[in-house]
């Protein structure tokens, strides 16, 4: 039986892999820290894992604008770690990556062919670190999400939910379009190209075979997607449409940041 890792455990993505999973190995950041290559490479040594998922990543948009050094050391270098590592062993990764390293500069969802071209830094050092693991030479691939949520009580779905109780109004940017992705969803999805694509993960190297979008669709706004939010839970709230430059952030974000998932669903299916 293939020995498969997670890193990054105690994350919104690996807590969804752990309830979707059975007989995976979950590793949180005192486990391995990724930026550590010496603790990555003796990992790889002492463990000889089949597979490496990486969903650890220093995912805080805002934060990553004045704290570049430690988002890139995730984002890039650990990546890097993970990657080189695999590449001298028999090990695959797939590797995690998000739809803010475009530039919002379409109105159609990208596809994995699209030029990047990230708006802030967060972007920058995701970017940075799928080019760090194409470099690498090993075998795997990158899984790009948007808009990842799950039910557990934290994030936008959450923060919805709490300002949707308590007023009957909530104000929400009209101008940033995605593609909501449930955390569950994109396990499974991860699951399937483990299980079903065992050979065909060891056999992707490139950025060309080894690049895929995963979202759940359909594309919309962040009001529309709040007003779905409201009327899952059965609130009586009305969305007001804004603007983004109503609510300033540190970080800008791409006015439109879909994905197309077509190519991961001829491959993988639903
Ligand atoms: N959330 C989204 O909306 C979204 C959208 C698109 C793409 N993505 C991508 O999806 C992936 C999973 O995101 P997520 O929402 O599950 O993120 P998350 O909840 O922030 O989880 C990331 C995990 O990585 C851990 N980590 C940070 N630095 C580490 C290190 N040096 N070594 C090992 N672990 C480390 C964090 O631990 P600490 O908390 O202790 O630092 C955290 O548990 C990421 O690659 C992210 O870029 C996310």
């Amino acid at each position: 039986m293939a020995h498969i890792f997670v890193t990054g455990a105690d994350g919104q993505l690996a807590r969804a892999l752990r309830e979707v999973t059975g007989g995976w190995d979950f590793l949180s950041k005192a486990d391995l820290d990724i930026t550590s290559r010496g603790e990555v490479e003796d990992f790889f040594a002492r463990t000889q894992p089949d597979v490496v998922i990486n969903c650890a990543a220093f995912t805080d948009v805002d934060r990553a604008e004045t704290e570049r050094e430690a988002a890139v050391a995730v984002n890039c270098d650990g990546v890097r770690n993970l990657a080189q590592a695999a590449a001298k062993s028999r090990a695959a990764v797939i590797h995690i990556s998000t739809d803010y390293v475009f530039g919002g500069d379409t109105m159609r969802p990208y596809i994995e062919t699209d030029t990047p071209a990230p708006v802030n830094f967060y972007g920058h050092s995701k970017l940075a670190g799928e080019r760090a693991f194409f470099e690498s030479g090993c075998r795997g691939a990158v899984v790009r999400t948007s808009w990842l949520w799950s039910d557990d009580g934290t994030g936008f779905v959450a923060a919805i939910r709490r300002k949707a109780a308590r007023e009957g109004e909530i104000r929400v940017v009209a101008d940033q379009v995605g593609t909501p992705t449930e955390a569950h969803s994109l396990a499974r999805g991860l699951v399937r190209m483990v299980g079903e694509g065992f050979g065909i993960v060891n056999l992707l190297a490139n950025s060309e075979a080894g690049l895929f979008h995963f979202c759940d669709g359909p594309v919309m706004s962040r009001a529309e997607w709040a007003r779905r939010i409201v009327a899952d839970a059965g609130l009586d709230c009305r969305v007001a449409e804004v603007s983004s430059t109503e609510f300033p952030t540190p970080a800008r974000r791409p006015a439109f940041s879909a994905l197309d998932n077509s190519k991961y669903r001829g491959m993988y299916g639903e």
